[in-house]
């Protein structure tokens, strides 16, 4: 199961912010398959990304079968990556 509940990830650029996902919800039970689908830049790549904490969300939770992934870092976190293809 991955639960997403409004997840934001804002980029700090030297001159800007970008906004690369905007408050995304959703819920995702075992056994479903799931498409992303969108315009380039649209932020599929960093949902992806924000789902391992290859980047780590702005705001919002990410849960992956009950655990917070925001909740993780070091050793735990790179265990807790281990199980996600
Ligand atoms: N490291 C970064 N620094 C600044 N802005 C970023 C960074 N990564 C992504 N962005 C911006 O975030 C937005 C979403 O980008 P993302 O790569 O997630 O889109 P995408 O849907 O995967 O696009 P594509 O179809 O081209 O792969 C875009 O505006 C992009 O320019
Ligand atoms: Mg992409």
């Amino acid at each position: 199961m991955i639960e997403i509940n409004n997840l934001t990830k804002v980029y700090q650029t030297k001159k800007k912010s970008v906004t690369g996902v905007k408050d995304v919800s959703l819920s995702i039970a075992r056994g479903d398959i799931f498409g992303i689908i969108g315009y380039s830049g649209a932020g599929k790549s960093s949902l992806l990304r924000c789902i391992n904490v290859l980047e780590r969300p702005t705001s919002g939770s990410v849960s992956v079968d009950g655990t917070e992934m925001t909740g993780l870092k070091g050793e735990e976190l790179r265990k807790q990556r281990l199980k996600i293809g």
